[in-house]
């Protein structure tokens, strides 16, 4: 009786480790092995939510479970001007999720960058009146968060509002309204849907000043009964910053609070950077230089596997804090796709992303299932 039970035993164990590797030798996706950890998700353009992009749009449904927005929800896209609204973009963005049945995240309400130029400002360009502004914002918010009530899981209210020293950005609605513009901005979020999950999204979120004010100020918001579901740490990442340890630092800070964290936007870069400090501020510009584009025809064999490695690593991070993370998103589907080929330094070759050029899975596609599997087995 005893002989059958521990036969019975090894032959899980044996099935459950040779079915662990052929699903992933299969090509298992990344969403069906990270299922019971959290959401997988990708950025995608309008080509792709449109359909265009058939190739990028067969990877997203096979490996994602969560979409956000690249660009076409940001203000200067969805309200060009005080009295028009685009929604085509948006709507065929929010229809392809539906149709694929993705967790649906929209990007974002408030943010400095990609701003619709009559924002903040009169006629003449001068700063509008708080009472406008607050007025500007509420209309905004409950225009774009009212049209699809129900069907987005969550919003990026605010991005980016916090500077690597832990001092507000100066941006148009800090000048205007001072720091209140975080918090009534996101009451206005809930009050036009009340269900909606509400997100505080930034960069370089392991530097400790960025740490501590945005603790603090989830905390402000917290104590002052407002909605705040998660923290999004923006995933911007490069082969030596941040430190790995510096993250998970913020990662268990946040998650302090009380709030869940995701990790927004990941990408990381192999091609050097202009200037470490610019963190991932969209406006950052610098004149193209041949020597700072050293892998425009394929990355060397060691540089590739130092990337995967990283990648891996910090897949293992997230995988390891699972229950303190809702979603992990990439910024974008296939290496040519990224942003990061032409920011900072427009017309470079970079390689940041999960799948390749020709939208095949790259190897640390495989070691992430591969580590997602080990962790379900469990006696
Ligand atoms: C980027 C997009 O990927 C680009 O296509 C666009 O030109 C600039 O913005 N932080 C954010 C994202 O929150 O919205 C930015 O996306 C990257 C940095």
């Amino acid at each position: 009786m005893k002989l059958k039970r521990i036969i019975l035993l090894l032959l899980t164990v044996m099935f459950s480790f040779s079915y662990g590797e052929v699903f992933a030798k299969d090509g298992n996706s990344l969403k069906k092995a990270l299922k019971n950890k959290f959401l997988i998700g990708v950025s995608v353009n309008t080509r792709q939510s449109s359909g265009k992009d058939v190739a990028a749009v067969e990877v997203v449904k096979k490996n994602f479970n969560s979409i956000v927005a690249e660009n076409c929800m940001k203000s200067s896209v969805i309200h060009p001007k005080e009295n028009k609204y685009n929604f085509t973009q948006a709507d065929e963005f929010v229809s392809f999720g539906e149709s694929n049945q993705m967790a649906i995240i929209g990007h974002c309400l408030i943010w400095h960058s990609q701003l619709a130029p009559w924002f903040c400002v009169d006629k003449n360009g001068n700063n509008v009146s708080p009472e406008v502004l607050k007025k500007r914002m509420k209309d905004h918010i409950t225009t774009i968060v009212k049209r699809y009530k129900g069907r987005i899981k969550g919003w990026d209210v605010v991005n980016e509002a916090i500077e690597d020293n832990g001092a507000y950005r100066k941006t148009k609605f800090y000048e205007i309204l001072g720091e209140e513009y975080i918090p009534l901005a996101f009451q206005y979020a809930h009050e036009a849907d009340p269900n909606a999950e509400l997100y505080y999204n930034d960069y370089s979120m392991a530097q400790p000043g960025r740490r501590e004010a945005v603790v603090k100020m989830v905390n402000d918001l917290k104590r002052r009964g407002i909605r705040i579901d998660a923290v999004g740490m923006q995933g911007h990442i490069g082969m030596d910053y941040p430190k790995i340890s510096e993250f998970e630092k913020s990662m268990l800070a946040f998650a302090g609070t009380g709030v869940k964290i995701m990790i927004t936007e990941l990408d990381l870069t192999v091609i050097p950077s202009p200037n470490p400090n610019v963190g991932a501020e969209v406006s950052a510009s610098f004149e193209y230089k041949k020597e700072m584009n050293p892998y425009p025809d394929g990355l060397p064999e060691e540089v590739s596997k130092a990337w995967t490695e990283r990648m891996n690593d910090f897949f293992r991070l997230f995988l390891k804090h699972h229950n303190l993370i809702t979603r992990v998103t990439l910024w974008g589907v296939a290496d040519q796709n990224s942003w990061r080929n032409d920011w900072p330094m427009r017309g470079r070759t970079d390689y940041p992303l999960l799948f390749d050029r020709n939208y095949q899975p790259k190897p640390v596609v495989d070691l992430i299932i591969k580590e997602a599997e080990k962790n379900k087995i469990s006696f």
